[in-house]
């Protein structure tokens, strides 16, 4: 499945705000160490350009972001400061650090990663004492936007090329399951939900915001172009039934999950 960072940042500032929420908890559960963090990863980076304000709040720390989207860490490069914030393409399933880190974020993306709740013990394992782990994975996968797209994938006319390899809900834990997670790794667990009610501008707005991430499995197993013109044109109708436009935009509800985890003992 190929990313297109183009889309994906159509709706950055919306797509970037629960980055700065976490990061801000994450330094809320760092700041009883006696320095700032000097070692930051950023698992499934993306585009990099939230990575990057990573070195506005502490200036002196070593980023590297890890995506193993070719695409995205191309983009990436355009956000890379020479010896302090670097990307390589990688795999969040299999990564892992020679030297301890002194925080772990992880953005949008462990919901990609089929079993990612096995894998927070290693994250943890990586981390310094004191160190954090933060992630916020979505938690909108009953909404009509990703009902209406499961509906359609398996409705007799798609069901054929579509119903196997494009469904993204499988990953996805509710909140207690991240906190139990959190505390089994050894970690001092800070987990919450936040619902945004985003007023995306634009015709076929939520189609927009879909094509730039849970589109993105679907769309890549139509290879005919006629046929993805015409999954896209009954998609959208759906949608604009399910979110109507106001005068003022298209209101889009999204609910997200947030996990910190301090590591407090080495
Ligand atoms: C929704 S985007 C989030 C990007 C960025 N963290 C942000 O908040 O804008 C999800 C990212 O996770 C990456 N990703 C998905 N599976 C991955 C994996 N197994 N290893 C590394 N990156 C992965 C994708 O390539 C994509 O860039």
């Amino acid at each position: 499945m190929r990313w297109d960072p183009g889309q994906y940042l159509r709706y950055g500032d919306e797509r970037a705000r629960p980055f700065h929420e976490l990061v801000q908890r994450a330094a809320v559960a760092l700041a009883d160490r006696d320095k700032p963090p000097a070692s930051i990863v950023d698992l499934g980076c993306g585009p990099g350009d939230q990575t990057v304000t990573l070195l506005d709040r502490w200036p002196d720390a070593d980023i590297l972001g890890v995506d193993n989207s070719p695409e995205m860490i191309d983009k990436a490069q355009d956000y890379a400061v020479e010896g302090r914030c670097r990307f390589v393409v990688g795999d969040i399933a299999t990564w892992s650090s020679d030297q301890p880190v002194d925080l772990i974020v992880a953005n949008a993306a462990f919901h990609w990663v089929p079993g990612h709740v096995d894998l927070l013990a290693g994250f943890a394992g990586a981390l310094t004492t004191g160190g954090v782990l933060a992630f916020q994975v979505p938690d909108n996968f009953s909404e009509p936007s990703h009902v209406l797209l499961r509906d359609l994938r398996l409705s007799p006319r798609w069901r054929d090329q579509l119903a196997d390899g494009a469904d993204r809900t499988a990953g996805v834990e509710r909140p207690a399951r991240y906190l139990d997670a959190l505390v089994d790794a050894g970690l001092e667990p800070d987990v919450w939900q936040t619902e945004y009610l985003h007023v995306l501008p634009g015709d076929n707005a939520v189609l927009e915001w879909v094509k730039g991430t849970a589109l993105r499995p679907v769309l890549s197993l139509l290879s005919d172009p006629a046929d993805r013109d015409a999954f896209l044109e009954e998609y959208a109708e759906q949608l604009r039934q399910a979110y109507p436009r106001q005068a003022y935009g298209t209101p889009f509800p999204f609910r997200r999950t947030f996990a910190v985890g301090r590591r407090t003992s080495s």
